[in-house]
């Protein structure tokens, strides 16, 4: 890690404990059921790993990969999907599994597109939440960390594709993006 890039926020051992703890109050809520682990590429990925592997009922995995339409400043929080679900979620308990909600406008969106096809259950576990920059009523169901609103990369965040392999997670100084 490049510590004049960065400031770590939470140890890759605090994320590690944290990550036990969700993964055993999801094995609890989910007690006799099965699941469909949904991961919201590529953000999700490293977190996704680390928690199917703390939830022990049986479940499946799957990706989605969005991205949102039209400039990155004026979020219309219309998304484009890259990648579909390889499976149907109809009658499923699906999880969906992101990063960070930021103003909540992907998640929504995505959301509302799952909700059409039938899902017995649909929740979501997010590592990060910025409840500050809310703009829709998305309520995660399980979260990390709810933070303050700082520009966060590193287990599996990127700022531009970089710093997603730092295994801590970082807030990235803001002169690497003022500049
Ligand atoms: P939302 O639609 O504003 O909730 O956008 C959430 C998406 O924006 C996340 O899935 C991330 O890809 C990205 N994002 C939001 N905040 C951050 C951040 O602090 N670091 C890295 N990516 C972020
Ligand atoms: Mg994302």
């Amino acid at each position: 890690m490049n510590l004049d890039q960065v400031r770590v926020l939470y140890s890759e051992e605090e994320v590690k404990a944290r990550i036990q703890q969700m993964g055993e109050i999801i094995t609890r809520d989910y007690y006799e059921e099965e699941l469909l682990v949904i991961g919201i590429l590529k953000g999700a990925f490293i977190f996704m790993a680390d928690l199917v592997r703390k939830i022990d009922v049986p479940l499946r995995i799957d990706f989605m990969d969005v991205s949102s339409y039209g400039s990155s400043t004026i979020s219309s929080g219309e998304v484009r999907i890259m990648k579909d679900l390889d499976y149907s979620i109809e009658g499923k308990n699906v999880l969906i599994v992101e990063d960070i909600v930021d103003t909540g406008l992907t998640l929504n969106y995505i959301c509302e597109i799952l909700r059409k096809r039938n899902p017995k259950t649909l929740r979501i576990a997010c590592l990060l939440d910025k409840p500050s920059r809310r703009k829709t009523d998305t309520v995660p169901d399980y979260i990390g960390y709810s933070i303050a609103d700082e520009f966060i990369v590193g287990y599996g965040l990127d700022y531009a594709e970089y710093y997603r392999e730092y295994p801590a997670i970082c807030i990235l100084n803001p002169s690497v993006y003022e500049k």
